[in-house]
């Protein structure tokens, strides 16, 4: 029988009780003896001999060294390239670059510009593939965000996660966990950057909890946990007309005063601090970003164990 090719592509592909599965497995990883400590292995070794290829078309730095310590962490090791140096930027396809790794490796990350880039690549691909971020979606972000949340004030289902910002990848992936979690999503963006209205939509039809066109200050009150990015992604051109637009929607102390008293501040890192988020909100007592940032080693643990398991 051949063994399913399991992807980690978007949330989307998840069915409710999967997900739970995957993301308790990443708080097992951080919390369990499964884990020894910082910097020891794990002691299941569940990636022994394996190899991951990672390939960015744009920069990363958590994203690369937390898949890389997740790697080493659990007994494998890693092949990590810029697209730039392949001959991806020669012309040859996609297809035919996954058709050649799967022959070398265990699994792939990749991090592209173009979604369908991930999906061409999945299609011919005997390996699984992992989503590092793309211009639609951010899976293993946003799932760490999830576990960030959970491990300090519990299960997130019933608790109100508010965004503030443009639409963005990040918000992509918060809306698919909205319909595989029992959460209220509140995305605060103006109307002009508004999400994906497609995905919004499906997720509504879903069932999921998501209030959009909402003011910053309606947003804000009785939120559990805010969540921001940059109001530029990599790739967007940046322009002084977007960045006038979006100051009302800056996570400042004023909206975490409205907010639940232990309201919970998230963002993906790289921040700008003046801009989306001020210094007093991502360094002060509501933010847990540092945490987070260390999260993204535990959930690509859970992620890279789910992805070899049967
Ligand atoms: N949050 C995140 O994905 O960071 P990097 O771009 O540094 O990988
Ligand atoms: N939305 C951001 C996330 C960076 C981790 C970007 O795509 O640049």
């Amino acid at each position: 029988m051949t063994k399913k090719i399991k992807h980690f592509i978007d949330l989307d592909s998840f069915s409710k009780k999967d997900f739970r599965v995957l993301l308790d497995k990443c708080h097992t990883r951080k919390n369990s003896k499964i884990r020894k400590g910082n910097a020891e292995l794990d002691l299941d070794m569940c990636a022994e001999d394996k190899i991951l290829a990672m390939i960015f078309e744009k920069p990363s730095t958590r994203t690369r060294f937390s898949f890389e310590t997740a790697m080493l962490q659990l007994g494998g090791k890693t092949i990590t390239a810029s697209s730039n140096d392949m001959q991806l930027n020669r012309g040859e396809t996609i297809e035919d670059t996954a058709k050649v790794l799967s022959r070398y490796v265990d699994l792939v990350m990749l991090r592209t510009n173009e979604h369908s880039t991930l999906i061409d690549f999945a299609s011919e691909s005997s390996i699984p593939v992992i989503n590092g971020l793309s211009d639609r979606s951010h899976p293993c972000q946003v799932l760490t965000d999830l576990m960030t949340f959970e491990e300090k004030r519990g299960k997130i289902n019933g608790k109100i996660v508010t965004w503030f910002g443009p639409g963005n990848n990040m918000t992509h992936s918060w809306i698919h966990a909205a319909s595989l979690l029992d959460f209220e999503l509140r995305i605060c963006a103006p109307k002009k950057f508004s999400a994906d209205k497609k995905i919004i939509k499906k997720a509504l039809n879903e069932g999921a909890k998501i209030i959009d066109n909402i003011s910053p200050e309606k947003a804000a009150r009785h939120s559990n946990c805010i969540v921001t990015d940059t109001w530029f992604s990599m790739g967007d051109r940046e322009d002084a007309s977007k960045r006038e637009m979006l100051k009302s929607y800056q996570v400042n102390n004023k909206l975490i005063k409205l907010a639940e008293d232990d309201v919970m501040f998230l963002h993906c890192l790289p921040a700008h601090r003046g801009e989306e988020v001020t210094a007093e909100v991502i360094d002060g007592p509501n933010s847990h970003v540092w945490d987070e940032a260390e999260n993204r080693v535990h959930a690509q643990k859970g992620i890279i164990d789910w992805c070899l398991s049967d």
